[in-house]
């Protein structure tokens, strides 16, 4: 049985994980900042980077000795290597390689991106490849064919918010706190999704891409009218976005050929509107449906210790660099109107 040290560090959460690979999470620990952010109402980049630096160690340490294990023991150290806010990048991705230089333990360097799409197989060994990957997250909303560990298609991105950044500065509008995804989850649950006529941007497109900036002033509009109850806002924002991803996932899956598992990942798949409108949906095709436990859907190390596990045999030299954008399908096209995102 292989065993692999995962570090996570990529975006707000400094998360360490000790994964075997017969799908077991041996040991973990995971340290929030929202508390940090909070008074800022989004991740401050130099704030998270500094945080994983006081952290990242003792962590390690610590999930070593919550396993009884010594890190000689690891059959490789996996870190993330990107994309994400680069500072925070660099400070896991070092760790890992002075811990690999140390010991002669093989580094291996994990795209954040990957490590989210193969987390449905660290909880479910049933799911094989290919299938129809769902990953929305706060950075990303993606819809990609899955073809094997490194092989991924992409068949639509956004052009210009992800999904998570949509539902977090909806949170920011309505002033729900951060972080804002859990909170308008929270709110929408004592609203009527259908109170407030909120736009659907790109639905009916025959390009399975998505958009979420006109729905962002919608929503600012709608709120500042001062009409409607903040609950109906979050509900009806929430309805809108659902309704945009089962929209543009019905025109992916015609392309996707052979493939009969839609699975969900990244941190807004955590959202239980979202899991039971992509439940149906998948059930409507006549596929099966498959989304990580919440707690490995938002960033976690365990994915980046499964991603680990998944290329065990590989290895990374120890000069290789932290990298802010890392698409994971390099030979997808750029979208029409498409701004920074990978
Ligand atoms: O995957 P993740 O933890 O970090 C990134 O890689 O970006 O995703 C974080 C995003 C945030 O935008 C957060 O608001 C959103 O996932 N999120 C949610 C929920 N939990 C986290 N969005 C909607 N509903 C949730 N329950
Ligand atoms: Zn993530």
């Amino acid at each position: 049985m292989a065993l692999v040290l995962g570090i996570e560090s990529s975006c707000d959460e400094t998360a360490v994980a000790l994964v075997d690979s017969d799908r077991c999470i041996v040991a973990q620990r995971i340290a929030s900042q929202d508390a940090e952010h909070a008074p800022f109402g989004g991740v401050v980049p130099e704030i998270a980077a500094r945080a994983h630096a006081e952290r990242l160690a003792p962590m390690i340490d610590g999930v070593l000795t919550d396993a009884n294990i010594a890190l000689t023991d690891c059959d490789a150290i996996a870190a993330t290597a990107g994309p994400g806010l680069i500072g925070g990048v660099m400070v896991g991705l070092v760790s890992a390689k002075a811990l690999a230089m140390a010991t002669d333990i093989p580094l291996i360097a994990v795209n954040h991106l990957e490590g989210h799409a193969l987390s449905p197989r660290l909880a479910d060994e049933s799911i094989d490849f290919p299938y129809a990957l769902l990953l929305v997250s706060g950075g990303h909303c993606q819809i990609l064919r899955v073809e094997g560990v490194g092989q991924y298609r992409r068949l639509a991105t956004t052009i210009d918010d992800a999904l998570g950044e949509a539902f977090d500065k909806t949170a920011k509008i309505l002033k729900l706190g951060f972080p804002g995804g859990p909170a308008v989850e929270r709110k929408a649950m004592e609203g009527n999704p259908r109170a407030v006529p909120l736009p659907r941007p790109m639905v009916g497109s025959g390009e399975p891409h998505f958009s979420f900036a006109g729905l962002k002033s919608a929503v600012l509009r709608a709120h500042e009218s001062g009409r409607y109850e903040v609950a109906d806002i979050a509900a009806s924002f929430q309805q809108a976005a659902v309704d945009c991803v089962t929209d543009r996932l019905r025109i992916a899956l015609r392309s996707m050929t052979s493939v009969d598992t839609l699975v969900v990942a990244g941190g807004v798949a955590a959202n239980a509107t979202v899991r039971g409108a992509l439940e149906k949906l998948a059930a409507d095709h006549g596929m099966r449906f498959a989304a990580p436990p919440p707690a490995l859907c938002t960033d976690n190390a365990a994915m980046i210790a499964w991603a680990g596990i998944e290329r065990l045999g590989q290895s990374d030299p120890l000069d290789i660099s932290a990298r802010p954008r890392w698409p994971l399908d390099p030979e997808a096209e750029p979208v029409r109107g498409a701004g920074v995102k990978a």
